[in-house]
């Protein structure tokens, strides 16, 4: 059993706990974690300081994050073989962050598409943390010396951002031999990497969205399902079709139904050629509402069950908080830092 754990590589990813989770988090990435568990050492965080970003409220965020570890488990994460832990439990996160932060050029951090996009929405409320964002996250994924990141398209640029750092900011300057840090690789799915908002099928599906019906949250019953896919854009086009690139929309129900069904997009695309918007969007709402209800079963009894959710996360603190702790002292004695005598 060690030397399995061993030989295994490793992947780490996380989801911010910022109101409920939707069917792109879980499409894009919360799904791939479960396919990869069983080949991959798994650690997955609920990265609640990301959470606090943008505004947010106090009440909410201790909540939300048992209710992300929650959904991680309820869509098939299985605990006893991957570790899940909360990001501020773990000190180091924020330590190696600041360290990241001082070996960081700016210039990097101003072309962060993400961090463009989000600021926008703030207003003039924008605060120093959106902009850190991203070495927060390389400073996640770094300390764990994962091999492997799989997230949405929309995390591609943090990614590599988080392989620089490591490679050109720590490893070129500080070590001429051995690397102090491991060079992550992303993995991006093909299909469901990017799921579109239900309204505007050029935007991303995105919890930050103002426009409740834009989304279909994991936790959604099926009325407000029904309710969400009938006001769902649609076209004036026959059929639905995956390959037209003027039907947005239709692309992405699309590809949501073949990833729910299990069927593949060129087989979906025989079979609803000829139909209409009207019979398309009855039997997505279907599927959507088939394929949510073991989750929201299980995440019914999990929620209910705070001490086993607490020991769940108890242990993949433990388990994390070595490694983390273990790399950041690695870090930290590479670039000078003192160290008392033992
Ligand atoms: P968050 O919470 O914004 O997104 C969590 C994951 O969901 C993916 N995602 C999507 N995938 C497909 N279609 C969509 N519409 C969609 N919206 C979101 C995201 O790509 C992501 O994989 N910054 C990360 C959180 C993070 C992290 C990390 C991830 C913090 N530290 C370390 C990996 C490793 C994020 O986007 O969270």
């Amino acid at each position: 059993m060690k030397v399995e754990m061993q030989t295994k590589k490793r992947i780490l990813s996380g989801v911010q706990p910022t109101g409920d989770l939707h069917i792109g988090n879980w499409l894009g990435a919360i799904n791939n974690w479960v396919t990869l568990q069983e080949q991959y050492e798994t650690f997955l965080c609920v990265v609640d300081l990301h959470a606090i970003t943008t505004a947010y409220d106090p009440k909410e965020l201790s909540k939300n994050t048992l209710s992300t570890a929650a959904l991680y488990v309820a869509c098939g994460i299985d605990p006893n073989e991957c570790s899940i832990f909360v990001q501020s439990q773990i000190s180091a996160h924020s330590e190696l962050c600041w360290i990241l932060n001082c070996m960081t050029p700016i210039n990097w951090m101003e072309r962060m598409i993400q961090f463009k996009e989000k600021s926008i929405q703030q207003g003039n409320n924008v605060s120093i943390g959106l902009f850190d964002y991203p070495i927060l996250m390389a400073a996640d994924i770094l300390l764990y010396d994962a091999d492997f990141v799989p997230v949405g398209e929309d995390q591609k640029q943090h990614l590599e951002l988080a392989r620089d750092i490591a490679q050109q900011r720590i490893n070129a300057k500080f070590s001429k031999n051995k690397n102090i840090l491991k060079i992550p690789q992303s993995i991006i799915m093909k299909n469901g990497s990017k799921i579109m908002s239900l309204i505007d099928g050029s935007k991303k599906m995105s919890k930050s969205d103002p426009n409740e019906g834009s989304r279909i949250n994991l936790l959604d019953p099926p009325e407000i399902i029904t309710k969400k896919i009938k006001r769902a854009k649609s076209d004036s086009f026959n059929g639905i079709e995956f390959h037209n690139p003027d039907r947005a929309e239709s692309r992405n129900l699309l590809m949501i139904y073949s990833l729910l069904s299990g069927k593949e997009i060129s087989q979906c695309e025989n079979e609803f050629s000829n139909t209409g918007w009207g019979t398309f969007k009855k039997l997505i709402t279907e599927q959507l509402i088939e394929s949510l209800e073991p989750i929201q079963e299980k995440y019914k009894v999990l929620i209910n069950d705070p001490y086993q959710l607490n020991n769940i996360l108890q242990e993949g603190k433990d388990k994390a908080e070595d490694l983390a702790n273990k790399t950041l002292k690695r870090v930290k004695s590479k670039l000078g830092f003192f160290e008392m005598e033992k």
